[in-house]
């Protein structure tokens, strides 16, 4: 049985200040869930403050982005063991507005991907198409290409240790959602792509969670759909209440 994983992604998104204000919120509301792993992604610069919140708590701490240099003249950049020490467990990587505005590639998110599993902690792999790309019908090829990039040079074990969120960009920040039945069949599509490399055990292992535009008011249809593990969330996690109301429309999926 996979687990739910309900992620906020925070984005360039709240102070230092109001980060930690949030991170309290999402503690404080997180309280009774039990069987649903919660992740808060604040910006660099609010990690190791909200770090102090979650600690201890059953919220994980995760970042959006990370460098796959070790150390060195990387100006701007952050590296695995950086964020390691400060108690992440979790890496978002490739997202798609790493991919469309910062060069992000397939090659680079590979490098991210083998040095977060390197250091022993888990990215959150995004990938999707845009809605040219969907209309054009090359939704498969694009989707392939994005997973075998991403688990190049992995092993069995390594990819186990992988989540993937399938976000299509026409979904992110619109107010458009993917519908149930558009989602799930994407979503399982991905799998047998995870399935064709690794086979059964590690496919079925996977989390794949559904992020755009994920609200209260959609979040447990999409849930409910068998390839659909939990969602990465942008826009409704920046909202306490909205955030732990996907988060317990997962824990009654379960
Ligand atoms: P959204 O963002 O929920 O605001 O659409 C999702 C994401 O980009 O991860």
């Amino acid at each position: 049985m996979r687990k739910y994983i309900i992620a906020g992604n925070w984005k360039m998104n709240k102070t230092v200040a109001q980060s930690v204000e949030l991170a309290k919120a999402v503690v404080e509301a997180a309280k009774g869930i039990k069987n649903t792993e919660v992740v808060i992604a604040p910006t660099f610069l609010a990690t190791a403050k909200v770090a102090d919140v979650v600690k201890g708590t059953n919220v994980k701490l995760a970042v959006q982005d990370v460098h796959f240099e070790d150390q060195g003249a990387f100006t701007g950049k952050v590296s695995v063991d950086m964020v390691k020490d400060l108690g992440v467990e979790y890496i978002i990587l490739g997202h798609s507005e790493q991919r469309q505005y910062f060069g992000e590639t397939d090659v680079s998110v590979n490098k991210k991907v083998k040095k977060t599993l390197a250091a022993g902690l888990k990215p959150i792999i995004c990938i999707g198409e845009t809605l040219a790309e969907r209309q054009g019908g090359t939704l498969e090829t694009v989707l392939r290409t994005q997973v075998t990039g991403a688990y190049a040079g992995l092993s069995e074990a390594d990819a186990l240790n992988t989540v993937i969120a399938y976000e299509p960009v026409w979904a992110i920040g619109t107010g458009v959602t993917a519908s149930d039945e558009q989602a799930q069949d994407t979503q399982a599509f991905v799998r047998s792509t995870v399935k064709e490399i690794y086979g059964e055990k590690v496919s079925e292992s996977i989390t794949i969670q559904y992020g755009g535009s994920m609200k209260p008011d959609n979040a447990a249809g999409l849930l409910k759909q068998k390839d659909i593990d939990g969602g990465l969330i942008g826009g409704a996690a920046l909202k306490a209440d909205l955030f732990i109301a996907i988060v317990t429309a997962a824990e009654q999926s379960v």
